[in-house]
């Protein structure tokens, strides 16, 4: 038997390093490095490959061909009864795909993942857990209702050997892995979530899906910086990233594609976790505006994108006197940085003694926002707190700040003028430069161009 070697990992991207490292030459993460055994017969095949019978392996034809010849039926796609999983993965699961769905712990990963594999119709599905015990599931599969209308098969095991067992023996049209940092292969000998584990965990995984045609997800854990657990080869070699996200506190849950190979990325999915498992939100804007009477300061709503979706989502400001010489500034759901930036073109450009003032921001339903567009809705419900004018409930506002106070167009207006519409919204204000080859005459909602900051402040509170 050849001698085995070790060599050291750094645990966060998976850079290998023959020496022990302080700092990660790669990512710069400092004490990452853990010294893993690297089998030379690593490399080899394992074994339940040959004994998978010829029919569930397909050959491969390694002859060039031309690309006209190369058929493929439109039809493969398995579509579920979930549609914004479907949608996420650009129409539905793709045969042999391997798909990797990432998130926090306590977000749901297990609870999609098992809502999946017992409701697609006529299909037979394997559920591998490694973390829980199968009573575990079957408890968490009664929560979930009366959903079981696929042959559902459950499997306690961690082991890669015996997992391949099983497979062989259900042939499974659909297999889910929950979590890929507990399984391991007995060919490698460091321990279960370490890198060379998880890479070669994958990598069967991914040749299984290859040679059988059998859709393969992947649960993976996160790691405190909000990366994937395990190595960045991990993200290579999967065709679909998903990043399951949202905050625990809250209900609601966006299902995010990151990498796609078989559709578009910025897709997303909106679930809402209820006593009985994920819900999917069809429409999203209704619930995150919240119904009020009254109009209250310091409350604005945004017209924004979340992947190629509109979303009308409500932003919260609370400008207060500080009590302490050092004022604080603190939002959930949107950059503390850009805020910053944000206040700071409000002080020095228009005046507005914000320094000496506390101001916090809230994006509501605990959602985190990343589409620029939503700037001109935080200056709105800002300026409306510190000055106490509330804003009409009915008005609506998409425009990136630039840092003169200028107020620069966004991406896809008529999207955001066509959803503020729909929800019955009087006004939208948006940036002039976003109007070429509008047809405002459209919309029942009026569009309200503006250039800067201070037109939009002589439109609101003047
Ligand atoms: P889980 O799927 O175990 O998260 P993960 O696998 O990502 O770690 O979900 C855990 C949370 O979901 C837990 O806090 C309880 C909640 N939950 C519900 O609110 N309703 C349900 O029907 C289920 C199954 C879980
Ligand atoms: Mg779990």
């Amino acid at each position: 038997m050849a001698k085995s070697k070790s060599a050291y990992f750094c645990q966060s991207c998976g850079y290998e390093s023959p020496k022990w490292m302080g700092q990660c030459p790669s990512c710069k993460q400092w004490n990452s490095f853990v010294e893993e055994v690297v089998n030379p017969g690593s490399s080899r095949a394992p074994e339940w490959r040959s004994s998978l019978s010829p029919s569930t392996t397909k050959k491969r034809s390694n002859k060039a061909s031309v690309i006209q010849e190369i058929v493929y039926s439109q039809e493969q796609r398995v579509v579920t009864p979930d549609e914004e999983f479907n949608r996420v993965l650009g129409g539905g699961i793709v045969p042999g795909s391997l798909v990797l769905i990432g998130g926090e712990p306590g977000i749901g990963k297990s609870t999609l993942m098992l809502q999946l594999a017992l409701s697609i119709p006529q299909l037979r599905t394997l559920y591998i857990s490694g973390e829980e015990s199968e009573q575990q599931i079957k408890m968490r599969a009664e929560r979930l209702g009366e959903r079981a209308s696929a042959e559902c098969y459950i499997l306690t095991e961690t082991a890669m050997e015996n997992i391949f067992k099983q497979v062989e023996q259900i042939e499974p049209n659909l297999v889910v892995i929950d979590s890929i940092q507990t399984l391991h292969a007995s060919q490698i000998e460091s321990a279960p979530g370490s890198v060379s584990q998880v890479r070669e965990c994958t990598a069967e995984l991914l040749r299984f899906a290859k040679e059988t045609n059998t859709p393969v997800m992947i649960v993976g854990h996160i790691t405190k910086e909000g990366a994937i657990a395990g190595p960045k080869v991990l993200e290579h070699m999967v065709d679909t990233v998903l990043q399951f996200e949202g905050d625990r506190n809250y209900v609601y849950r966006i299902l995010r594609a990151v990498k796609n190979r078989f559709g578009s990325s910025s897709e997303l999915g909106i679930y809402e976790m209820q006593g009985a498992g994920l819900r999917e939100v069809s429409n999203p804007s209704e619930i995150m505006i919240s119904q009020r009477e009254e109009a209250v300061s310091g409350v604005a709503v945004a017209a924004m994108l979340e992947g190629v979706r509109p979303l009308l989502i409500e932003v919260q400001a609370l400008v207060s006197t500080s009590a302490y010489g050092t004022p604080q500034r603190s939002s959930t759901g949107f950059d503390t940085k850009r805020l910053n930036m944000l206040l700071a073109v409000l002080e020095k450009r228009f005046g507005f003694r914000l320094s000496a003032q506390d101001v916090f921001l809230n994006i509501a339903g605990g959602l985190r926002v990343e589409d620029p567009a939503i700037d001109l809705a935080v200056i709105a419900s800002i300026i409306s707190s510190q000055q106490d004018i509330p804003l009409p409930s009915n008005f609506t506002f998409a425009g990136e700040v630039g840092l003169s106070g200028e107020i620069r167009a966004v991406s896809r207006i008529e999207q955001r003028i066509q959803e503020a519409d729909k929800l019955g919204f009087k006004q939208i204000f948006i940036s002039k430069y976003n109007t070429k080859g509008l047809d405002v005459k459209r919309y029942q909602v009026v569009v309200r161009p503006m250039a800067t900051l201070e037109d939009l402040f002589r439109a609101l509170f003047a």
